[in-house]
């Protein structure tokens, strides 16, 4: 089996908005693939010898674990060689050099560079100053300051589409997001991505301070996708498909504003199980402080664990795209 025509090859990947669904379904199927082969050490040494000529660097100046270690060992599982920037002041910026002047002299080393960065809006503009350059190499967004987060919303994707395949996919379902609306840049990038489903709710739940910012409403008013606001978690529970929980992004408070906040109807208690729907899910991007009761982490409707190992599969099936050689993968069905 081959890529259909008209699914798209990426380049960049700087936004939740530049995905279609036929590509959205390609990767899932590609990533559920890609699990099944990496379950053979036969499988395993077919799919590290794809990329074993591609070197990607992993420029991540703002905190990062999962995302981080998520994409390496997906540039791992293909063969890719690493390298990484964690800290800009071991760079040359720390000499006053520009981001720009950095990224270009990196971006002639490698084949790709995935960026996370509290910058909102960096990983664009070096990916239209690579553009101009002789040697354009692909720009990964792995977060951008409170602005998008679009791999994260792809593993969310593929959470969604694995638990909702006997149930008609994501077309249909209701989806709930608590908590941090405002700064959670996961909750923004997969809110743009409901616009390749059908008849998706999204109900949002958050303190009137944090919540979801009006740009986003206008996008899903005009794609006609179907939003409403809620203040407590606890009447939705019963409702909802999916439950994305997060967690407060205080990083970005100027004076500790927001840890004054009473979070109580913003936490997924350990009751809240019994009124949630048997086949529904709870999800979460990780990391996470007291937004979900730690007892809920024994019921098989608490998908987040899972989640976060979608994360290293869906990075390596966007890897495989970008870089081609998910026809290959295909073919060894
Ligand atoms: C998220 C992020 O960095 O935006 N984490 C992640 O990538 N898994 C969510 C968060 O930090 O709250």
């Amino acid at each position: 089996m081959t890529r259909q025509s008209g699914i798209g090859r990426l380049f960049h990947v700087l936004r939740a908005q530049q995905f279609d669904r036929p590509l959205l379904d390609h990767l899932c199927d590609l990533t559920t693939l890609i699990r099944k082969v990496a379950k053979t050490r036969e499988g395993l040494n077919f799919l590290r010898s794809l990329l074993s000529h591609k070197r990607v660097m992993l420029y991540f100046t703002q905190p990062s674990t999962r995302t981080f270690l998520s994409f390496e060992n997906a540039c791992h599982i293909l063969g890719v060689q690493t390298s990484e920037i964690r800290n800009p002041a071991t760079s040359s910026e720390y000499k006053g050099e520009s981001s720009e002047d950095a990224i270009r002299t990196f971006s002639s080393y490698v084949d790709m560079i995935v960026m996370r960065t509290n910058v909102e809006g960096l990983a664009d503009q070096t990916a239209r100053h690579l553009d101009e350059t002789e040697r354009p190499v692909p720009i990964i967004n792995a977060g951008s300051g409170r602005d998008q987060h679009p791999t994260q919303a792809l593993l969310d994707i593929y959470t969604l589409h694995r638990s909702f395949e006997h149930r008609g996919g994501i077309d249909g379902k209701t989806i709930a997001m608590v908590g941090d609306l405002a700064r959670g840049r996961t909750v923004r990038s997969l809110s743009y991505l409901m616009k390749n489903y059908r008849d998706v709710k999204l109900i949002f739940i958050a303190p009137p301070s944090l919540a979801m910012r009006d740009d986003l409403k206008q996008f899903l008013d005009k794609r006609q996708i179907d939003w409403s606001e809620h203040d407590n978690l606890e009447d939705v529970v019963p409702r909802a498909d999916a439950i994305y929980m997060t967690r407060l992004q205080d990083e970005h408070d100027v004076a500790g504003e927001s840890r004054q906040l009473d979070l109580t109807n913003f936490t997924f208690h350990y009751r809240f199980l019994e009124r949630l729907g048997p086949e529904a899910i709870v999800m979460h991007p990780m990391p996470r402080r007291d937004e979900i009761d730690r007892r809920v982490d024994g019921d098989p409707r608490a998908v987040y664990w899972r989640q976060a190992r979608n994360g290293m599969w869906t990075r390596t099936s966007i890897l495989a795209n970008i870089f081609a050689v998910d026809d290959a993968i295909l073919e060894r069905l």
